[in-house]
């Protein structure tokens, strides 16, 4: 199947309104993002459905859900040029999650790591399915729009596998259906970590006060953030996978994500510095991103109708293209069409 819009290949991404953005989805999905929209037809959407894996208070969701499609357009994301929309206004998502659902062999849902981490921290009998069943969402969410490029974190990368033997399967027992997605994660920010402990991943829903860089945080709380991160008692500045020295290689990671530069040009810039320059360094260019995406982020949210009229405009391109890869797939399967 090829994309149905002239020449350019597709990509489609999403983020769970789960929590506030924080600088790893800046650095691992949104950066990206802005980086191929000129390039590829991109389909962004808030994935409220699978927020939903994990109990949400209803009117927080509402406010996530807006706020990180605010968050979209601030990073950068030009609604004239890549389609935003809300996963739950495109009921073909359901749909067909549904169906994948069907075909998804359990063993191969166990197997995701996001699954067991997720579900280890909660009792079996407080488990929903939803949380098990994630990646048949994620795979409907990403085949419906055929996309060949999916940008995000390398978290994600096992249910883009997923994604890809799922769609084989049901090309393979129904036909040529499905496109089949590669994944595409970033050079440097692939994987942020906790700033509080640079072994964990960086992520929305950790509590403690110094884990996350939050895309809203105030700009001197972000400062300090980055200048309590955790360290160690060597003094060397360089990129490392060393468990020991973690720390300082995220703050170098954070520090070439943001500005794109190579790993040789930084360790040669930070040779004869401390990690107190570092810091301050890596404070300076995180305050650097965080300014203008707040700027523009407030001054739209202000801006009455402007985002409800870029989502709706979204749910309606979104829907056409969901809707007919929905409907070629109940067909293959022998679903009776109405009359
Ligand atoms: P979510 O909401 O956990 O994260 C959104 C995006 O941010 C990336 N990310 C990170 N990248 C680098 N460092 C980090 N610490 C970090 N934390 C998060 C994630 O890799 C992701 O790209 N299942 C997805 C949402 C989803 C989706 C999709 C993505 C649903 N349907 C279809 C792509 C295509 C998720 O939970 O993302």
């Amino acid at each position: 199947m090829v994309a149905e819009n002239g020449n350019k290949p597709r990509v489609l991404s999403g983020i769970q309104p789960s929590g506030n953005l924080t600088i790893g989805n800046y650095l691992g999905a949104l950066k990206q993002w802005v980086e191929v929209q000129n390039d590829y037809d991109c389909f962004y959407c808030v994935v409220d459905l699978h927020a939903i894996t994990v109990a949400q208070d209803p009117a927080e969701l509402r406010r996530k859900t807006r706020e990180s499609a605010a968050m979209y357009i601030a990073a950068g994301i030009d609604p004239e040029i890549s389609t935003v929309f809300v996963q739950s206004h495109v009921p073909a998502h359901s749909e067909l999650a549904w169906i994948l659902t069907c075909m998804a062999p359990l063993g191969w849902l166990h197997r995701m790591t996001q699954f067991k981490d997720k579900s280890a921290k909660q009792s079996q009998d407080s488990i929903g399915a939803g949380l098990l069943n994630y990646p048949s969402l994620m795979a409907a969410d990403i085949l419906l729009y055929h996309a060949d490029l999916v940008p995000v974190g390398d978290d994600q990368n096992q249910h883009l596998e997923f994604t890809r033997d799922l769609a084989q399967r049901f090309n393979h027992l129904y036909g040529e259906t499905f496109t089949l997605p590669s994944v595409m994660n970033p050079q440097a920010g692939a994987r942020i970590m906790g700033l509080d402990n640079p072994t964990a991943k960086m992520s929305k829903s950790e509590a403690s006060e110094n884990h996350a860089i939050f895309l809203l945080d105030d700009l001197s709380r972000a400062q300090k953030k980055v200048m309590r991160a955790v360290t160690d008692s060597h003094r060397e500045i360089r990129f490392s996978d060393d468990p020991e020295r973690a720390g300082v290689n995220n703050l170098l990671t954070i520090y070439q994500a943001i500005t794109n530069e190579t790993q040789e040009v930084i360790e040669a810039a930070f040779a004869d510095k401390g990690y107190g320059d570092l810091k301050r360094t890596v404070a300076d260019v995180v305050v650097g991103t965080l300014e203008p995406l707040q700027a523009r982020y407030y001054e739209l949210m202000n801006e009455a109708g402007y985002l409800d009229s870029v989502l709706k405009i979204g749910q309606e391109k979104a829907a056409d293209i969901a809707q007919d890869t929905l409907k070629l797939a109940q067909k293959r399967m022998g679903f009776l069409a109405p009359s």
